[in-house]
């Protein structure tokens, strides 16, 4: 039988991937290398529907390649590439948006979220039809699951509903995607306020744990994340957001469960859990830093990888988009 088909993308809007980033979805992405053809991309074209410049998202994505492999994505076990180098990402996404409603992408909540954000005249056509681009991502490879945290689950939706379109339509041509989301690690939360998700847009950089960040910093942030009141180290999502998510975090990384880290640190105060947990993280994300820095200091080797992984994603995108430009009518070039 062969191995189940993945996609997944992330975006290259900052210097670092944060926590969230790597315990919701690169983890996944790593652990699926093996069990599944796999396939993995910076989004690079997702980036720009919000303003960029030009020479940091040229850097940023270079970083963000660079960490995916510093994460343990292994070139010869799955495909890493850049979502610009495959052209057919562009094409297959204006096919769908031909068959999108416009109400339909009207109730992407990222969409009104973003441009709530940025004001209703500055959010871009590109910010509107961003998950369509994001279903071209997916269904250009035929992929059985999605590995993404749970942010994403409504852009899975959309792109599940377009497959069933476009098929019904014009006969089975995609497969239908499912969404694997963890739901320990689907949404992190972030360290100041645990009632938000953690995320590089948010108000605050105390927040955020990035990978790439210096040990000092980590433990400094770990320390002083907000918990809540009271002393019991119990995970409750309502009554302790803030401590359920250290707790998350540290199961996440440990393979402990939550229930038992609860007993291990009964009567032992947030203090003795918060230190502990900076360890676990610092731990954690130290290899990853230094593959990391490894793989940016031979920017050539990096950029050849990347040929690489773009020359064999293309090499299925482009067996798609030939069937989808037959199906939809579109003649032939003689
Ligand atoms: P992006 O770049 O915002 O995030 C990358 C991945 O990280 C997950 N994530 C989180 N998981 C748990 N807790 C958090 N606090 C947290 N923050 C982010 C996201 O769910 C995501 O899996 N639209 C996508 C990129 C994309 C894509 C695709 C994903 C483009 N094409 C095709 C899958 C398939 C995005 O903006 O992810």
């Amino acid at each position: 039988m062969s191995r189940p088909r993945v996609l997944s993308g992330i975006q290259p809007t900052a210097d670092s991937f944060h926590l969230g980033n790597y315990l919701g979805a690169l983890r996944q992405w790593v652990a699926m290398q093996d069990s599944c053809d796999a396939f993995y991309c910076v989004v690079d074209l997702h980036a720009i529907t919000v303003p960029q410049d030009p020479a940091v998202l040229r850097r940023r994505t270079r970083v963000a390649a660079a960490q995916l492999f510093g994460a343990g994505l292994d070139p010869d076990r799955c495909t890493v590439f850049v979502q610009s180098h495959v052209p057919e990402h562009v094409e297959l996404a204006w096919v769908l948006g031909c068959l999108t409603g416009f109400g339909e992408a009207s109730r992407m909540v990222q969409f009104k979220d973003k441009s709530a954000k940025a004001g209703p005249d500055t959010a871009s056509v590109g910010l509107f039809t961003y998950p369509i681009l994001q279903a071209a991502d997916i269904l250009l490879y035929q992929t059985d699951q999605v590995p993404v945290g749970e942010d994403q689950r409504q852009h899975l939706e959309l792109t599940r509903d377009l497959a069933q379109r476009f098929n019904h339509r014009f006969g089975e041509t995609f497969v239908i995607p499912r969404p694997y989301i963890l739901p320990g690690v689907a949404k992190i939360a972030d360290l100041q306020d645990p009632t938000i998700k953690m995320s590089k847009s948010s108000s605050s950089p105390q927040g955020i744990v990035d990978v790439l960040e210096d040990p000092a910093a980590i433990r400094r942030k770990i320390g002083r994340a907000v918990t809540d009141a009271g002393t019991e180290v119990r995970a409750d999502e309502e009554a302790k957001p803030g401590i359920t998510n250290l707790l998350r975090i540290y199961s996440a990384l440990t393979g402990e469960a939550v229930a038992s880290l609860e007993q291990r640190y009964a009567g032992a105060g947030y203090g003795t859990l918060k230190k502990d947990l900076a360890d676990v993280v610092v731990n954690a994300l130290a290899p990853v830093r230094e593959r990391t820095e490894k793989m940016l200091a031979d920017t050539d080797h990096l950029d050849r990888l990347l040929a690489q992984g773009a020359s064999r994603a293309r090499q299925v995108a482009g067996v798609t988009m030939a069937a989808v430009r037959d199906r939809v009518g579109l003649l032939p070039p003689s």
